[in-house]
């Protein structure tokens, strides 16, 4: 059999061994996929353990995405620029980096919930590693601007000078009072502890779809507000968790999942 995981601290609410096991059957794929709680001080050797046992390939989760880069010997650009990666390879005795969030991100917003970035503009708030894994495919997704907000403005303008595209633009949420967007992205931590990005109310008045990366959190207060101005779409991150899935599925096997059937399965009414 062929064996795979994916190995986070905590994992224990980890959808990913149901996801992964329904897309294996869907493509009749004989595979096993496990889900490893890594220790803290021993990630490495839990990631080399499991290759060592016979692992083809691994799904990473907090805390654990940069030091499976660090840990990783060939590396796409995408988990370059992210400096984390979310899926690793083991092939020809090496580690393979990729990650797959952006890009689970963007085919969700673009595919699921019919909203292309390619002319409008994106907002996105927050500066940390969630936001790292996405820039990249939101700007080849050719929006008219994508506007990073955060309280901490200087992080946002670190990942400015790394990327350097046109296109890309940084503010302070105060800024955000003067600006309009279609889509605006949360893919800030705030969510996780219930907490509320400083956003002012009228961004959202006139947007097509509110996006919150988090997941299995129901209404969180973003969302929340997002639906009392009236936003048509509310979406959170259940679609991402899945399309990102998919994409280390195809990288691994070769073959291509369908997703739809299984981001229904998971989705929970947002209200
Ligand atoms: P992740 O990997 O989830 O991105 P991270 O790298 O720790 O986690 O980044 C957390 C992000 O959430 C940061 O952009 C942080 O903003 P600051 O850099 O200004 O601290 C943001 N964040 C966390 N709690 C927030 C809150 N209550 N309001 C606004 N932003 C918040």
């Amino acid at each position: 059999t062929d064996f795979y995981a994916v190995i986070g601290n905590p994992i224990s609410h980890t959808k990913s061994p149901l996801i992964h096991g329904l897309f294996a059957e869907t493509t009749r794929q004989t595979m096993e996929y496990r889900a490893i709680e890594g220790s803290l001080d021993g990630f490495e050797a839990d990631v080399l353990r499991f290759r060592q046992e016979g692992g083809l390939g691994m799904n990473i989760t907090a805390p654990f995405k940069l030091r499976a880069f660090e840990l990783s010997d060939g590396r796409s650009e995408r988990a370059r620029l992210a400096r984390a990666a979310n899926a690793l390879k083991f092939e020809e005795g090496r580690i393979f980096a990729e990650n797959f969030d952006g890009i689970g991100l963007l085919r969700d917003i673009e595919e699921n919930l019919e909203e292309p970035l390619r002319n409008r503009r994106v907002l996105v708030l927050g500066a940390g590693g969630a936001v790292r894994g996405v820039l990249l495919p939101f700007l080849q997704a050719a929006p008219a601007t994508l506007v990073i907000a955060n309280r901490d403005i200087t992080k946002a303008q670190t990942l400015l000078n790394e990327v350097k595209h046109p296109r890309l633009h940084v503010c302070s949420y105060a800024d955000l009072a003067e600006q309009q967007f279609d889509i605006v992205v949360n893919a800030t931590s705030a969510s996780l502890t219930g907490q509320l990005p400083p956003i002012p109310e009228k961004v959202l008045q006139s947007i097509s779809l509110a996006y919150e990366l988090a997941y299995g959190k129901g209404l969180t207060p973003f969302l929340q507000l997002a639906k009392e101005k009236g936003v048509k779409r509310l979406a959170d991150g259940v679609g991402m968790l899945v399309e990102q899935a998919a994409e280390a599925f195809a990288w691994w096997r070769g073959v291509r999942p369908e997703t739809r059937p299984v981001i229904q399965r998971l989705t929970v009414a947002l209200e």
